[in-house]
């Protein structure tokens, strides 16, 4: 496939063959025969089973449980409750960093949201703590829950995301509003929304006198040990967790959670291994979820509907309790060249669950908007949405006036309108129908996600018989690290990818940091290629440095290596094996380390970003409302693609979740009772195989020099931004409805043709 082109490697590995190549997945026999090992299909010998009861209510306090129900029930081990429960070594609602995560693990009779945990119940078999669990006819004193964006007085939040400032401005918006020719005020809200992976929060958990055996599904091994540590009081070397494979987490993992906690404390009560699964709707609260969010943008353009101004301001909600702000509104930072920008949050307080990063956290539910919103400009100027967003093209990035480390935007937006035939979108709405006579709308939507690094470290070596291994505690969530991260290795230490041994998936391994913010082969792929460099180095030093090898004088950069061989540059005649190097030297295996981490020079230097370009069309039953997705293309520029077939199924699950966006995903509060009513995959509505039409990825190249050393930007979250507003404006085209309030409904359609 595509050449290797290192830029900051040395010259002896500029010939990987691994990296480019469409492998399928190294575990998909595993997965697709049963024999892949989640966290839940662990059974320790004597372990026992927990349930947790949780609160029927949303606000208030429990005043009673029938404990000696529910131990009288046969099976029953225990019951665990604020009562009569293991100590923590400290206090779980203490806050020492924005990634700490207050929980509910018992510490009180207090309601803070409906799902809360209020008593786990242990026994020899699922069913009896389940039955067990349903014993406790808890009884409470209920107050009234704080739902909804209304529920209380607003206020500015310290920061939004992961610490973004809560406002941020460039220019004078205000201003640029007056002097507009024509200008937008229009006010988007988006639902709350769950993670929803097929696989729930799970653990087992298995105490060894002071040792900790944890199986659990994460997107951060170490960082969830730490946590562990913390509130058992554990040196965190005490402390292994596995998480070979997650059936999704879409940042629900990234940090653990009350029920995982109390999973452990369990086991400690009992003191036998315990097994804790949280049932689908006991995952609508204490796991986090996507905040809802009211949206007002207002947009101002000259009379060559070039913007003036844009004012994005985001109102979200986060618990009671805790502190997570959804930062929708800084979606505005990146895409269009306005002269002046001013993105604000406000947020309320409600009865739920601590909010959480959801697959594209802020970008997703900003996109929606600022794409609707642009979408609604270029309809007012008289324009095509793509020649109106051309029009607007940021050339630097518009916050910062920062130059983009590479920016491939305007492929993305010509071979995506080529495959998709946009030119001969009609102007008007309402202006095509199918044989049948549905409507049918053409819409489109820019897509965009922050090329991040984080912290990431790997350990290479070479074994005397010639073989690699490669150690890394990376995290696949079904994104497909196991083999885009194993073709990288393969690279870096020119093996063959099954001379390799690819190691991952374990707390014991080297810190692979946070699977999250679409930059874990970016991150974990440069602390493997870092590894990989090093253990080549000192490799060719052994043979360059002895005059019994052929590549005596060579000289370390004079090497390549390839095919389990280090090759001389000037005469690729003479080369020696790995093994061969090792044996003589008499060394069983050498090893080195390698880091990934962010660059902050370039940081400072330039704006990092992938984008996108999607177009959609949909079809609308005029006297039904029904609208169904027919087609959608999406063209992506994210730097270097590691594995295109798993790229390509990255970007389908994007723009799958786009389409969900836009038309499906919901939870409905119950305004009086502040519960959930549809926490279960029967009635929240994702898209199934008959929902999606046959997607079209083209995977735009783009060559970026700066993001990291293999120029990776990462493609898990970008497919979700430009998907949805593609897909919602694609509906307006449709029908001539402009509808601000998402998932759009049915009801909303039904207006005489
Ligand atoms: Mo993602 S929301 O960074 O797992």
């Amino acid at each position: 496939m595509s050449e290797l082109i290192l830029t900051s490697a040395p010259a002896h590995l500029r010939h990987g063959s691994n990296i480019g190549q469409p492998l399928t997945r190294r575990d998909g026999i595993l997965k697709v025969t049963g024999q892949a090992t989640y966290a839940a299909d662990n059974h320790p010998p004597g372990m026992l089973f927990a349930v947790i009861a949780t609160a029927s209510i949303a606000r208030g306090r429990v005043v009673s449980l029938d404990v000696a129900a529910a131990k009288r029930h046969p099976g029953v081990v225990d019951v665990m409750t604020p009562e009569h429960k293991p100590p923590l070594a400290i206090d779980p609602e203490i806050k020492t960093n924005p990634f700490v995560f207050r929980m509910e693990v018992l510490q009180s009779n207090d309601i803070r949201y409906a799902n809360q945990a209020i008593a786990v119940v242990i026994a020899e078999t699922l069913e009896a703590a389940t039955e067990g669990a349903a014993l406790l006819a808890p009884a409470y004193e209920v107050q009234p829950a704080l739902v909804g964006f209304d529920a209380g007085e607003s206020f500015a939040p310290p920061v939004v995301g992961v610490g973004n400032p809560t406002e941020s401005h460039r220019g004078d918006v205000e201003a640029g509003l007056a002097a507009a020719d024509k200008q937008i005020d229009a006010t988007y809200e988006t639902p709350p929304q769950y993670h929803n992976a097929m696989e729930p929060h799970a653990i087992v958990a298995r105490w060894e006198g002071d040792k900790l055996f944890l199986d659990t599904p994460s997107q951060a091994m170490v960082m969830a040990r730490g946590r562990v540590a913390e509130l058992f009081g554990l040196a965190p070397e005490k402390i292994h967790i596995r998480s070979p494979f997650l059936g999704g987490g879409f940042g629900s993992k990234g940090f653990l959670t009350g029920p995982q906690i109390l999973g452990v404390m369990a086991a400690k009560l009992v003191g036998k291994p315990v097994k804790l699964v949280l049932r689908r709707e006991q995952m609508y609260g204490p796991v986090g979820h996507r905040a809802p969010t009211r949206q007002r943008l207002r947009l101002g353009t000259d009379g060559e509907g070039r913007l003036t101004a844009l004012d994005h301001r985001a109102r979200t909600v986060s618990s009671t309790f805790d502190d997570f702000y959804e930062p929708a509104a800084d979606a505005s930072h990146t895409l269009y060249a306005a002269p002046a920008i001013r993105t604000s949050h406000d947020a309320v307080r409600v009865n739920t669950g601590t909010p959480l990063f959801m697959r594209a956290p802020g970008e997703a539910t900003g996109s929606i908007a600022l794409e609707s919103a642009i979408d609604e400009m270029a309809s007012a100027c008289g324009m095509d949405p793509l020649a109106f967003r051309l029009k607007n093209y940021a050339e630097v990035e518009p916050m910062t006036g920062r130059p983009f480390s590479s920016k491939a935007l305007r492929a993305c937006y010509e071979q995506g309108a080529a495959r998709f035939g946009w030119a001969k979108r009609p102007l008007q709405p309402r202006q095509m129908r199918d044989d049948a006579g549905l409507l049918v709308g053409w819409g489109m939507g820019t897509a965009t996600f922050p090329a991040l690094m984080f912290q990431a470290e790997a350990r290479a070596a070479i074994r005397r018989d010639g073989s690699g291994v490669m150690e890394i505690g990376a995290h696949d969530m079904g994104q497909g690290a196991w083999t885009a991260l194993a073709q990288i290795a393969a690279d870096s230490v020119g093996l063959d990818i099954d001379r390799l041994d690819f190691k991952s998936g374990t707390s014991d391994l080297p810190d692979a940091g946070i699977a999250g913010g679409s930059a874990h082969t970016a991150t974990a792929g440069a602390a493997i290629h870092s590894a990989g460099a090093a253990v080549i180095a000192k490799l060719a030093d052994l043979a360059t440095s002895d005059e019994r090898s052929p590549l005596f004088g060579a000289g370390n950069a004079g090497v390549i290596a390839r095919e389990g061989r280090l090759i001389r540059r000037d005469d690729e005649s003479r080369s020696e094996s790995y093994a061969e190097i090792l044996a003589r030297a008499g060394v069983a295996e050498i090893e080195a380390r390698g880091t990934g981490a962010p660059n902050p020079a370039a940081m400072e230097q330039y704006a990092m970003h992938a984008h996108g370009a999607v177009f959609a069309e949909v079809k609308v039953d005029p006297e039904l409302g029904q609208v169904r997705l027919t087609r959608m293309v999406g063209a992506f520029a994210a730097g270097r693609i590691v594995n295109p077939r798993m790229v390509q199924s990255q970007l389908f699950g994007g723009m799958i979740w786009g389409l969900s966006f836009a038309l499906h995903e919901e939870a409905i509060t119950d305004r009086r009772s502040g519960r959930i009513m549809n926490a279960n995959l029967g009635e929240y509505h994702i898209p199934v195989n008959a929902d999606v039409p046959p997607l079209d990825v083209i995977t735009v190249e783009e060559h970026d020099p700066h993001v990291n050393a293999l120029g990776i930007k990462g493609v898990g979250e970008i497919g979700i931004t430009g998907s949805a507003g593609a897909v919602a404006n694609a509906v307006w085209h449709a029908t001539g409805v402009r509808v601000r309030r998402f998932p759009i409904r049915i009801e909303e359609l039904l207006v005489p043709s």
